[in-house]
């Protein structure tokens, strides 16, 4: 049944929060514990519709997981060549991440596979890895449009290659280096800006060292990955829609724990505090590899900027949420540089954009981003496209909404944010859900 989220306006924000695991970091802790020798043991991982999608890809490709307790994994690793055929197509539901790093994955592999996924990512750009991964010769095709399924050719033996990435995209580089492990010599990626880095952390967690030149992400093939235990970060992307909500609410103090701050993941953070948002880290420790801290954040009064566009890889999944608060904001707000959002869950540009207008906002959707005059939002019915992010950014905006907001098509908050309504509804906010169950 379809599902509907009532928010009705106001509400303080106050309290404590942990929100789930990092979903970036929770794929590719599946991901590399499956082809790692020994056991893998995780703690935090996110277990929403994305990476279970990971998790039971792997499962059917021969690979023992446990799952004692909720958000404890427990992988029984298979070693670089250890993963069976799978018998059917592998489904990844919604996830635009499970597609892309693992047809790197399998491109290596000693057998065929087919990855297929839901009506979203079904619509979204694969060209960006077909076009690499062939160069590295492994054989694979998607669709005329360059879309899923895609269909992947076993038994080939892959090159390394040096890559001048054109688009800034974090799953392609992951794609590559996968495939770098499979590949014979020396696999090097030259991005045009820093995106988001897990991957690379991760393999270091896992024994599997990078070559450190400068300007380029480079792996050598024909390594091994060890098992180790990892503790996943709470996810900065969800929590973002908490930075937005408290900072908008009339009356809010939040606290966020043991949140993520990975420095090629901080956008949001940094476009916040330009915007005058008040937000504080403090507890910083190390979790596995990856920088983590509590975030504070308060009520406070925010006015529009022109977005460095050097921030917008490293909050590229925050704009629904950072539009919203653009739309709260004293002044105008423009960004820039951003048209990679055009080919995510939806068209972010124009799924917030008509969002923001039913709201009574001035948004002009432009090709590579957005204009936002800042003005009062009223209530009003949004259709989501079905697209997690847009749901969650505007159930937030209701905190400083004159009346209640209803969103369509909420079924996939589940893919990011299993347990949203509840645990926003615990810090404050007025939210209830129709049609579940
Ligand atoms: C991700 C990279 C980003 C991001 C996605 C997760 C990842 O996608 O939008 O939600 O885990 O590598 P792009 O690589 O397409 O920018």
């Amino acid at each position: 049944m379809p599902i509907t989220l009532i928010v009705n306006p106001g509400g303080g924000l106050q309290g404590r929060l942990r929100v789930p695991g990092d979903k970036s970091i929770s794929h590719r802790a599946i991901m590399l514990g499956a082809i790692a020798e020994g056991m893998t043991e995780l703690h935090g991982l996110l277990e929403g519709e994305d990476t279970l999608a990971t998790l039971a890809a792997f499962q059917a490709m021969g690979v023992a997981i446990d799952r004692p307790a909720p958000g404890h994994v427990r992988i029984q690793g298979v070693g670089l060549r250890g993963l069976k055929p799978p018998s059917q197509p592998l489904y990844l539901g919604n996830s635009g991440t499970s597609m892309r790093l693992l047809a790197g994955l399998l491109a290596g592999q000693a057998f065929d596979s087919v990855l297929t996924g839901d009506a979203s990512l079904s619509k979204r750009p694969m060209q960006r890895i077909v076009e690499p991964l062939s160069c590295m010769q492994a054989q694979l095709q998607c669709t005329a449009a360059s879309t899923p399924p895609l269909s992947i050719i076993g038994g080939r033996s892959l090159r390394g290659i040096t890559y001048v990435m054109p688009v800034a995209s974090a799953q392609v580089k992951s794609c590559l280096l996968l495939a770098g492990i499979y590949a014979e010599g020396r696999t090097c990626l030259i991005e045009p800006g820093p995106t988001r880095d897990h991957t690379e952390r991760m393999l270091e967690r896992f024994g599997y060292p990078l070559v450190p030149l400068e300007n380029r992400v480079c792996i050598d093939g024909g390594g091994r990955l060890q098992g180790a235990a990892i503790r996943v970060p709470a996810d900065l992307s969800s929590a973002a829609f908490f930075l937005v909500g408290a900072t908008i609410a009339r009356d809010a103090d939040l606290m966020l724990e043991q949140v993520g701050v990975n420095p090629t993941r901080t956008g949001v953070i940094d476009i916040l505090r330009l915007m005058g948002a008040d937000l504080s880290l403090t507890n910083p420790c190390d979790e596995g590899g990856e920088p983590v801290a509590d975030i504070r954040v308060r009520t406070s009064r925010l006015r529009g900027i022109e977005i460095p566009k050097p921030l917008v890889p490293l909050a590229i999944d925050e704009f629904p949420v950072l539009f919203v608060a653009a739309a709260c904001a004293e002044g105008v707000t423009v960004v820039k540089g951003a048209q990679e959002l055009r080919y995510k869950e939806s068209d972010r540009i124009q799924t917030m954009a008509c969002g923001l207008r039913a709201l009574g906002i001035h948004a002009q959707a432009t090709e590579d981003g957005m204009i936002i005059e800042g003005g009062t939002l009223t209530g009003g019915c949004i259709d989501s496209q079905g697209d997690h992010r847009v749901v969650m950014a505007f159930a937030m905006a209701a905190l400083s909404a004159s009346d209640p907001i209803e969103i369509r098509d909420c079924e996939n908050i589940n893919t990011s944010f299993p347990r949203f309504a509840e645990m926003a509804h615990s810090v404050g906010l007025d939210i209830s859900v129709r049609g579940e169950g």
